[in-house]
């Protein structure tokens, strides 16, 4: 899917909770995200009857954990509108943070400090590995980006890019103040200013059949 259409179809910021809402009785994904909802609700609540709440919910959370063989650690921070729809094998960090309208296919896992921005979708198998380096604190991932199955994801990843591959490389990534499209097709070396130098096809929108090669071109911050 071309990322401008990817990217105007779901928002990064604002939670669809439609998307978490419970549809059948046996609706395993659904009903993990909900134990870790009402677990994290119940999380300041005082007294007996708090931690009664807190026991039941992280029981209900360990059922539909085992159910799904997934480790989605109670103390994740998860942004509304979170969708597993194969949920089986998926693995996430206590310290990992995911934005809004995410969504994340099976046997994914996020290792250790990784931040996902809103609308974030990560195709099957797919692994990020954060941190980065001993001078980040957090592998960040912009808004509305697609990770691609089976990639492994090791740097930050721009917004609006999509990334695949072992390690992953960004292949396209489009730049909403140019209106367009940037797909890559060669990579170089990194410099330390956080320059990527790529071969690039700049398609302006509604000229494709005019696109034209530029050498040089930094990627937006994250
Ligand atoms: C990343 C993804 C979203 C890109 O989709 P797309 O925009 O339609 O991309 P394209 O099919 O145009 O592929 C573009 C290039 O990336 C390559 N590519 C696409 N996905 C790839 C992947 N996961 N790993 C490695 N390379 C990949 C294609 O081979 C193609 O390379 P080429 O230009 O050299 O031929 C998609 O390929 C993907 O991996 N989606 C996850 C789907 C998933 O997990 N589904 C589970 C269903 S149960």
């Amino acid at each position: 899917m071309d990322i401008k259409q990817f990217s105007d179809t779901v928002s990064a910021t604002e939670p669809d909770w439609s998307r978490e809402k419970i549809r059948k009785a046996w609706d395993p994904g659904r009903r993990l995200i909900w134990a870790i909802r009402r677990y994290q609700a119940n999380a300041e609540r005082k007294g007996l009857w708090g931690r009664v709440i807190r026991k039941y919910w992280s029981l209900n959370h360990l059922f539909w954990s085992t159910v799904t063989q997934c480790e989605i650690h109670l103390a994740c921070e998860i942004g509304g509108g979170l969708l597993l729809p194969h949920p089986n094998g998926i693995v996430i960090h206590s310290k990992s943070k995911i934005g809004a309208n995410c969504l994340i296919m099976h046997q994914v896992t996020l290792a250790g400090h990784v931040k996902l921005g809103g609308h974030v979708d990560i195709g099957t198998g797919a692994k990020l590995l954060g941190p980065p380096s001993k001078n980040s604190n957090w592998l960040t991932v912009g808004d509305h980006v697609q990770v691609g199955a089976n990639a492994i994801v090791s740097r930050d990843l721009p917004s609006y890019s999509t990334a695949v591959g072992i390690p992953a490389k960004i292949i396209r990534q489009y730049f909403p103040t140019l209106s367009s499209t940037l797909y890559v097709f060669g990579s170089g070396p990194c410099p330390e200013n956080g320059l990527i130098r790529y071969e690039l096809e700049r398609l302006v929108e509604g000229q494709d059949d005019t696109a034209h090669v530029i050498d040089v071109l930094p990627f937006a911050p994250v």
